[in-house]
């Protein structure tokens, strides 16, 4: 009874079977239960899952892999400097004579010949517009319309265009009131809403918010533009906003509050 090895040999025995089945359950578990299950959820079948688990395919197992053949562009290639923004203060005669070209649908002063579908420039910051333009050029934000706008300006134009519409006053308020917002909207505008993380429009939007550099001014816009913008944020078909600013707050928005964002800003006069 006292022998020391045959005490031992049951607790050997049953603590060596306790760990391999331990071991043996987490291989299973981890390596084919919970890829074979994710990847149903993602219509991924179970070989491929199991594979992308154990890392002999690339991907997720809970994740169909993107497919898309579109050209990953940087979100932007915009630098600001002190001489940029310097000379995006100055109105120039060059600036007047390219804004012919862009008069068809921006206006002569700015203000779009037809709202719902083109932008008014008038008012607009200088900065916002050049960095749009500059977009425009290099894909990172591509339209049908002003792709091939922007191909022949070069850099220097396209600061004296800016400049010219951003010295144009904004379009007045018409004496037909649009309805208002509502609460719910004037409240995401000036306060967020900290229970999904959206910061408040203002804070980069307002009046002299102090917001980054490129933050275009929204009043005065059509709500069908900026209702268009806000939806192209939303699903990522729009992703030329630096740092995903405006990716990530209109991710949340609902169909209702984009409506209502867009209504607000295309009735007031500030921001
Ligand atoms: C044939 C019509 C057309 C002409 C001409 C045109 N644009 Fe545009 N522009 C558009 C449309 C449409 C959009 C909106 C594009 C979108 O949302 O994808 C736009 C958007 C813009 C924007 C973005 C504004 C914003 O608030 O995001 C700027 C800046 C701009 N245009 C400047 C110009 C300039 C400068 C010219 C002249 C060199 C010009 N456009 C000529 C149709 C035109
Ligand atoms: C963190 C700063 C920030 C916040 C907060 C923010 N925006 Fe923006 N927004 C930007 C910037 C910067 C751009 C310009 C993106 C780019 O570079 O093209 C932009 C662009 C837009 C545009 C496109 C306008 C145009 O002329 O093309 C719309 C519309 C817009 N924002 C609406 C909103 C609304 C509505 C909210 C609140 C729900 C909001 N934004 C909150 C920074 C912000």
């Amino acid at each position: 009874m006292n022998d020391p090895d045959r005490l031992e040999q049951p607790w050997r025995l049953w603590a060596s079977v306790a760990i391999l089945s331990v071991f043996a359950f987490s291989v299973l578990f981890g390596f084919v239960l919970m890829p074979v299950m994710q990847g149903r959820a993602a219509g991924i079948d179970a070989f491929e899952a199991i594979c992308r688990a154990l890392g002999i395919t690339p991907g997720s197992p809970a994740a169909r892999q993107p497919t898309t053949n579109a050209k990953a562009q940087p979100a932007t290639r915009v630098a600001w400097s002190a001489d940029l923004l310097n000379s995006l203060t100055k109105a120039t005669a060059a600036g007047e004579s390219l804004a012919g070209s862009c008069a068809g649908c921006h206006g002569r002063d700015g203000r779009a010949v037809e709202v719902k579908l083109y932008p008014d420039l008038a008012g607009q910051s200088a900065a916002a517009i050049y960095k749009q333009l500059h977009d425009f050029k290099t894909g990172s934000r591509p339209s049908a319309l002003m792709t091939p706008m922007v191909q022949a300006l070069t850099e220097e134009q396209m600061v004296a265009v800016s400049a010219h519409f951003a010295a144009f006053p904004v379009r007045p308020i018409p004496a037909a009131q649009l309805p208002a917002a509502g609460a719910a909207i004037e409240g995401l505008v000036a306060r967020g809403d900290s229970g999904r993380g959206m910061p408040a429009c203002n804070a980069c939007h307002g009046d002299q918010s102090g917001g980054p550099t490129e933050a275009p001014r929204l009043s005065r816009q059509s709500r069908e533009y900026l209702a268009a913008q806000l939806r192209a944020f939303k699903t990522g078909e729009r992703r030329n906003d630096i740092y995903s600013r405006m990716r990530s707050v209109a991710a949340p928005l609902t169909e209702s509050e984009i409506d209502g964002l867009a209504l607000f800003y295309a009735s007031t006069r500030t921001y």
